[in-house]
């Protein structure tokens, strides 16, 4: 600043000061000139300008008592004191102070004796307003500092890679955590050391097309933590520039969660979809192999014991009876079916079924059951509880095999579920609450991962013979009795099927007792109302074999319309649940109506188990599921009736 206003030859010290002055007020930065004392000599423009005050205010004051005092500050009364002492300068001392009239500045001040003859006293002061550049700068550290907290506390992890050598530089907290890794062991590293891209290459080959777009993003990136955990991550990533240096960000979010509960859901929408189509199948199904085996048991009642055919109708049976057992599969893993739901004592059921069994498996493997008395009862449609039983036995006789042998132990029990049992089942897969536990284990062939995340899909098999229904099946009847499912298996060890159904209120109900199978023939008039024709017809033959007297009446209205007739003539009502005009529910109800004691019978192949638990209480005498062979049809008859 001086040497600049140096002049060619050296002025008179009378005409230096009015110079200086002169130079003084040219200056931009506001300048003052002080004298020994410390008091304005002269200020320049600049300085009246600045601090908004007049030449009046200001020359022959003291420093210290300019404005409000501001400049009274012990560390610069020291400095000024030291360059009157001791010659010395000062510079960049830097004052933040309110000012009058102007508010809060921040000034820098530079200081030094002026010395030439005769104004050996002279001090000049520069002052330079910083307080926009600080005010910026101030700015910029309150944004670093917000933006910083972003990137600490962000709950998706961020990664900075340098954008030449793409090497980390920086991540945040989060993605470290997600990583089970520490700073110093990334810091520096390249992307695919992280596991993100599998191996070098492909991260190569993301580098490259991020350098050649400036963006790249992958919905579901593999990536594996430290600790060995597998998890799926949406990773987006782009360059941008920071003063000429270029600079990748990462953003890497983890998506397994999502991931699982979507999975889960496509899952339930497949098995919705696959139910509601083997719903339908099933019902036509059933209403088919009624008519098939209700007709062919009809004709072998009617062949001679010595009959060549007799043989060849029984095949036909037999067949149409293994027909109709992959059918109820079917329903049940459609989560439909007849449901009559009773208490039903598992331990009881589990005995029943023990017995049929038993007999078909191979002579290495023993079934043991190991049963607890008294259970409380399971609110359940027996015969689907029966088919889930069997179906977990013979799958755990099979995995033991007839070379092998072994033992398949049933184990039933009392299991209360509270919130911390409810961990080893999926989250709200289960309520808390009292539950009876079926456990079927076997010390078989046992399952790895990837079978046992297939075998409640339909048609899932790994044998030759298999037709990959019964764990479908057994899937469906667990969800519609709100129970739930687990399958612990470990290869070449053995599995364990667990199965939780809610416990009902009260003490189990013993089961009305069992049909007297000797002699099925009966007399007087049953009305059967069936809208198929074949299933219709078929048990009115199967009906009049045994002695009975048939009406048939294809709806309920119909049905209504002769049972108002005959109501005291009519033994019975054969009802079917599903039909169109008037369903089974609101006939049933009509008839109560006009015929307070009538009995019903109800016959169906394929319902929801809420519209049944309708019918229970609603004076049902029974419930016979299609399809039927003739006996079976017999015998629901002859139980009916001859209940009180
Ligand atoms: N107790 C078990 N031990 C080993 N594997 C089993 C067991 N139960 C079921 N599985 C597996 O689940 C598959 C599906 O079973 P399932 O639905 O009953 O059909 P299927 O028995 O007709 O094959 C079987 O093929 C088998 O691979
Ligand atoms: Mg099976």
């Amino acid at each position: 600043m001086f040497g600049r206003a140096q002049p060619a030859h050296s002025p008179q010290p009378a005409d230096a000061f009015a110079y200086l002055e002169s130079i003084v007020d040219t200056v931009r930065e506001p300048l003052i000139v002080l004298s020994k004392q410390l008091r304005v000599k002269t200020a320049n423009r600049s300085f009246y300008r600045t601090f908004q005050v007049t030449p009046a205010q200001t020359e022959t004051c003291c420093i210290y008592d300019l404005g409000n005092g501001q400049w009274n500050i012990p560390r610069l009364r020291t400095l000024l004191d030291e360059i009157l002492s001791q010659n010395k300068s000062f510079e960049s001392f830097e004052v933040d102070q309110e000012f009058p009239g102007i508010g809060r500045k921040s000034m820098l001040l530079n200081a030094r004796r002026l010395r030439w003859e005769g104004h050996t006293g002279l001090i000049l002061l520069a002052i330079e307003d910083i307080t926009e550049p600080r005010r910026k700068e101030n700015e910029l550290k309150v944004s670093e500092v917000r933006y910083r907290r972003l990137f600490e506390t962000a709950q998706d992890g961020i990664l900075i890679l340098d954008g030449e050598t793409g090497k980390i530089i920086d991540l945040n907290p989060f993605l470290l955590e997600l990583l089970g890794c520490t700073h110093a062991e990334l810091l520096g590293k390249e992307l695919w050391q992280l596991g993100l891209f599998g191996d070098i290459d492909l991260s190569q080959k993301a580098f490259q097309k991020l350098q050649d777009s400036g963006y790249i993003r992958y919905d579901d990136l593999p990536l594996e933590a430290k600790s060995g955990k597998r998890l799926e991550v949406e990773f987006v990533s782009n360059v941008y520039h920071v003063n000429h240096t270029k600079v990748i960000q990462c953003n890497i979010r983890d998506v397994t969660e999502r991931k699982r509960i979507e999975e889960k859901l496509r899952y339930t929408q497949k098995l919705e979809s696959l139910g509601v189509l083997a719903g339908g199948v099933a019902h036509d199904f059933n209403n088919l192999l009624t008519s098939i085996l209700g007709n062919a048991s009809l004709v072998l009642g009617e062949l001679s014991p010595s009959s060549p055919h007799r043989s060849k109708l029984e095949n036909l049976i037999t067949a149409g009876q293994r027909a109709a057992d992959l059918t109820r599969q079917l329903v049940a893993y459609a989560g439909k079916g007849p449901f009559i739901v009773a208490p039903v004592d598992l331990s009881d059921l589990v005995r029943q079924i023990s017995n049929l069994v038993r007999a078909s498996m191979p002579k290495n493997v023993q079934l043991r059951l190991d049963l607890q008395d008294n259970l409380p009862g399971v609110q359940a449609d027996s015969s689907q509880i029966q088919q889930l039983i069997m179906n977990l036995i013979i799958n755990g006789a099979e995995a033991l095999g007839e070379e092998q042998g072994g033992t398949v132990v049933v184990t039933t029990g009392v299991q209360q579920v509270d919130d911390h049992f409810q961990d080893a089942f999926a989250p709200k897969e289960i309520l808390p609450g009292k539950y009876i536990c079926l456990e079927v284990h076997d010390t078989g062939y046992g399952m790895d991962e990837e079978t046992k995340a297939k075998i409640f899909d339909p048609f899932f098999t790994t044998k030759f013979t298999g037709r990959g229904l019964g764990l479908a099946a057994v899937s469906g009847i667990v969800r519609v009795h709100r129970g739930a499912l687990k399958v612990y298996s470990t290869p070449g060890k053995g599995t364990t099927f667990k199965v939780l159904l809610p416990a009902a209120e009260e003490k189990s109900l013993k089961e009305a007792g069992a049909i007297p199978q000797k002699d099925l023939t009966g007399s007087g008039l049953i009305l059967v109302v069936d809208d198929e024709e074949m299933v219709g017809r078929t048990a009115k033959s199967v009906l009049r074999r045994y002695g009975y007297t048939v009406l048939m009446a294809e709806n309920g209205r119909l049905a209504l319309d002769v049972f108002r007739e005959i109501a005291d003539q009519v033994r019975l009502v054969l009802l079917d649940l599903n039909m169109p005009v008037m369903g089974g529910e609101e006939t049933l109800r009509q008839l109560k109506l006009i015929h307070a004691d009538v009995r019903v019978l109800l016959s169906s192949g394929y319902n929801e188990m809420e519209a049944v638990r309708l019918f229970t209480g609603k004076g049902l005498v029974g419930f016979i599921q299609k399809p039927y062979t003739a006996a079976q049809l017999a015998g629901k008859i002859r139980a009916a009736l001859e209940a009180a």
